[in-house]
């Protein structure tokens, strides 16, 4: 069941589904600070997406050294329909008192900015930080989906964005969004 919901001029989805067999121009991995691959959705990504990615991702790390956490960088997409990767490092959960909050919203807002400068205007996020680095689902929907609405508010006059999807792996996940939504939007939504 997807729900859907008008911000702006950008159409946001909560979608179940496998990120690696989206239609956009970018996907967005949970990738790590090496950028070397790992499991969960980056395992998945660099597995459809072949062998180019780890090697961009190769030379990213020769020029510019590990990501940090909350920052993102871009390859191309390999074999996945998507025109391009976009890798980001979410916090990992310690807690909740080494700023876990303010590092998972700059990886949604760097996110976001890089595939503006990449005129990317379809992009699908996955549940970033909610697998192997812990974070509670539910404080990392709210934070996802805040970021993201504030983020195309503040777009919506350059109408630079058309979809923002996230692709939600099971069902808990994408039920635990749609009622972070409906909380934020102060609406039941479909
Ligand atoms: N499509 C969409 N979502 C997926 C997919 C997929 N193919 N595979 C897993 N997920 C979901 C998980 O169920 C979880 O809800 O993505 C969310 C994030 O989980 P992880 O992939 O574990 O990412 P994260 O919690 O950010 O941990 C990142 O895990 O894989 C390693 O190299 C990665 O070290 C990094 C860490």
């Amino acid at each position: 069941m997807t729900t859907e919901k008008l911000l702006g001029h950008t159409r946001l989805f909560l979608m179940q589904g496998d990120i690696t067999r989206q239609n956009v121009d970018a996907i967005v991995n949970a990738a790590n600070s090496s950028l070397m691959g790992g499991g969960g959705v980056d395992g998945a990504i660099h597995r459809a997406g072949g062998p180019t990615i780890l090697e961009e991702c190769k030379q990213i790390r020769a020029m510019h050294g590990q990501c940090a956490p909350g920052e993102a960088v871009i390859t191309g997409g390999g074999n996945l329909n998507a025109r391009f990767v976009i890798h980001t490092v979410g916090p990992i959960w310690h807690g909740g008192s080494t700023n876990e909050n303010i590092i998972l919203a700059n990886a949604y807002r760097n996110s976001l900015d890089l595939a503006l400068q990449y005129e990317v205007r379809t992009i699908s996020f996955p549940s970033i930080s909610t697998g192997a680095y812990g974070y509670p689902l539910e404080q990392a929907a709210e934070i996802a989906l805040t970021t993201v609405i504030e983020f195309c508010q503040n777009i919506a006059e350059q109408q630079l964005l058309d979809e923002v999807r996230f692709i939600l792996f099971d069902q808990f996940t994408q039920s635990t969004y749609k009622a972070a939504l409906q909380k934020l939007s102060n609406e039941d939504m479909p």
